[in-house]
């Protein structure tokens, strides 16, 4: 067996075991460890939610008085009292001003976790995935509040670096980085974002 089959085997093992809906909970859950991403109390919106690994990972550390809005194309049904989940098309025209209406307040965290369905030509699958983040980065005036933070998932290629340097605008600091739940050989990589300058 491949070393990368044997690590996505574990994880898929780790996250069965632990109750997880998708390996992709242990991706967040290093970033927010890392990165001290969450306070208990915070407000949270997560786009491309489905099936809701890090919906759960965020209604943990948010606690009772913290809020998570997860949006995305497939409805997820999931019995958390602080969690509310929408199904929406974020290329939609609508999609700001459903989002502003469903979350209300100003927020302290935006996460994306945003993958088209794959096609397997590199290229293209990235250009897919960035406009799906541009969707998303357009939104985060009208929704985060100064200071707040926020994660992207992104596909390398040859738009990171214009991506990355839209973000060095908005924010104090910005990190590229790589959990080690995520597969070497996967192009995707993770953009941290640390307090939003408004
Ligand atoms: C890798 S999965 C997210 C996994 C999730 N973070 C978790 O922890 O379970 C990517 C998600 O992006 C969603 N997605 C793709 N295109 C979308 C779009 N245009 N609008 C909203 N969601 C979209 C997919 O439906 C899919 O559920």
């Amino acid at each position: 067996m491949k070393l990368s089959q044997a690590k996505r085997d574990y994880y898929r093992k780790k996250a069965k075991k632990e109750g997880y809906r998708s390996r992709a909970a242990f991706k967040l859950s290093e970033l927010v460890n890392k990165y001290q991403l969450i306070q208990e109390g915070d407000y949270v919106v997560d786009f491309g939610c489905a099936p809701g690994g890090w919906l759960q990972v965020t209604s943990k550390l948010v606690g009772a008085e913290g809020r998570v809005f997860g949006f995305d194309l497939k409805k997820v049904d999931i019995n958390l009292s602080n969690v509310y989940t929408y199904v929406l098309d974020v290329t939609s025209p609508d999609a700001l001003n459903f989002v502003k209406k469903s979350v209300v307040y100003e927020v302290d965290l935006i996460l994306s976790d945003l993958a088209p369905n794959i096609v397997g030509v590199w290229e293209l699958d990235h250009a897919r995935q960035i406009d799906l983040t541009l969707r998303v980065i357009d939104m985060v005036p009208h929704l985060l509040r100064p200071g707040g933070n926020c994660v992207f998932k992104i596909f390398q290629g040859r738009y990171l670096e214009l991506v990355r340097d839209r973000l060095k605008e908005m924010f104090e600091k910005v990190f590229v980085t790589k959990p080690s739940a995520s597969r070497k050989e996967s192009s995707e990589v993770y953009v941290v974002c640390l307090s939003f300058l408004g």
